[in-house]
């Protein structure tokens, strides 16, 4: 036996591209050219300053200085409460109904780890958040793709899924404003979607990553604003993306008591609880939601119509997306994602993602993220013209 020989879990993971693309990265650097990267949602907008001030406030309080509640800071998990009743109008128990994370992705992780024996079922979207592939995986589940496609506006099918798939699945990931396809959804589809996974037992994982990253007046609609969802629904949100804490890494979940329950068996297990100052400084920030969030859609906005206008008249025909930073397009006919993505990265300096990073659906597309200002945008589209004019 080697000791260094990694476990099947691990070899067993999807191919996950984000090394490569650093790769790439590092050999375009070396080439001398001056990197512009439109990979990653995170835009350079500072976190408020009040949140900032709540953090320095709390940090100087030696209360914070110890370990964390591994369900969440009591208080923070009530002002999620708080703030769910003001957005969504969803009324929730802090002890029971909610738990917060470091970071969204580590519950969107956790999820499988308390719900899924080897062998189970899990439904993923394709193209998807990896993620939810990952954490599925790592977990032994037997991923199912279901397909979102441009024509159904990148909603599932339910009807489509094949009886015998939905009869052994255990859960379903859905993810609007939709990373990597900008797609948003209306409260009907939530209808649906908790129709199909009553009528089968499964357990919806909604991922609301994007809820309040919205433009031209949509306003993203809870899962929990389908009374029925209570008894199958799990809801995933984090602060990163709604007031600009990428790197704080403060997310949360809300649901069924049984899955938060769940979700706090393995953290207690394999994490802690988040640094105390932190949480405190959450409070903050969902207490005066949504201070500069208008702004900052407004400017991201502005963003999102540069690229679409100039996709235009590169004969590139994008729906403007509702949601998110993502504008998800076809890439010229016959290319292969991936090595479109490393031959721009290489000839530009423009970093993008391949949408076969996605999901097989994802094949013939790619993803641009708007989170560079306009001008900086203007440069990486004046770079990517020539490959991408039709
Ligand atoms: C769809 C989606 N869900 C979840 C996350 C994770 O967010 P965080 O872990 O920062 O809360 C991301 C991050 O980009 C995302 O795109």
């Amino acid at each position: 036996m080697n000791m260094h020989d990694y476990a099947d879990r691990l070899k067993g993971l999807p191919f996950y591209l984000y090394p490569t693309i650093e790769a790439t990265t590092d050999e375009a650097i070396q080439k001398g050219l001056k990197i512009i990267d439109l990979s990653t949602g995170d835009p350079k907008f500072a976190t408020p300053d009040y949140i900032i001030q709540a953090l320095q406030k709390a940090c100087e309080d030696p209360a914070t200085h110890h370990y964390g509640s591994v369900a969440g800071y009591p208080p923070f998990r009530k002002a999620i409460a708080q703030w769910y009743q003001k957005r969504f109008g969803v009324a929730l128990d802090p002890a029971r109904e909610i738990i917060t994370f470091v970071g969204s992705k580590e519950g969107i992780a956790f999820l499988p780890l308390a719900f899924i024996n080897p062998g189970d079922v899990v439904l993923i979207p394709d193209p998807g958040y990896p993620t939810y592939r990952y954490a599925a995986s790592f977990a032994g589940a037997r991923l199912e793709a279901f397909p979102l496609r441009p024509e159904n506006n990148y909603e599932p099918d339910f009807d489509e899924i094949p009886e015998t798939v939905a009869k052994e699945a255990k859960i379903i990931y859905l993810n609007y404003p939709n990373n990597p396809t900008g797609a948003t959804v209306d409260k009907g589809f939530f209808k649906r979607a908790v129709q199909f996974a009553k009528k089968y037992g499964i357990m919806i994982a909604h991922d609301a990553a994007y809820s309040e990253v919205t433009f031209d007046g949509y306003r993203t609609p809870s899962l929990f604003e389908i009374e029925e969802a209570r008894e199958v629904g799990i809801e995933f949100h984090t602060l990163s993306k709604t007031f600009c804490m990428t790197g704080w890494r403060v997310g949360f979940a809300v649901g069924h008591p049984r899955i938060i329950e769940g979700l706090l068996e393995v953290k207690r297990v394999s994490s802690s609880g988040h640094f105390p100052a932190i949480e405190r400084a959450g409070v903050e920030a969902l207490s005066r939601f949504p201070v500069e969030l208008e702004a900052n859609n407004r400017a991201l906005a502005e963003r999102r119509d540069l690229v679409i206008r100039e996709f235009r008249r590169f004969g590139i025909d994008v729906k403007p997306p509702r949601g998110s930073y993502y504008v998800w397009f076809k890439i010229p006919k016959g290319r292969n994602s991936l090595s479109f993505v490393k031959k721009l990265i290489l000839e530009t300096g423009v970093i993008t993602f391949p949408g076969i990073g996605y999901g097989n659906n994802g094949e013939g597309f790619m993803r641009i993220a708007f989170v560079e200002d306009l001008s900086t945008i203007e440069e990486a589209l004046r770079r990517l013209e020539p490959y991408l004019r039709t």
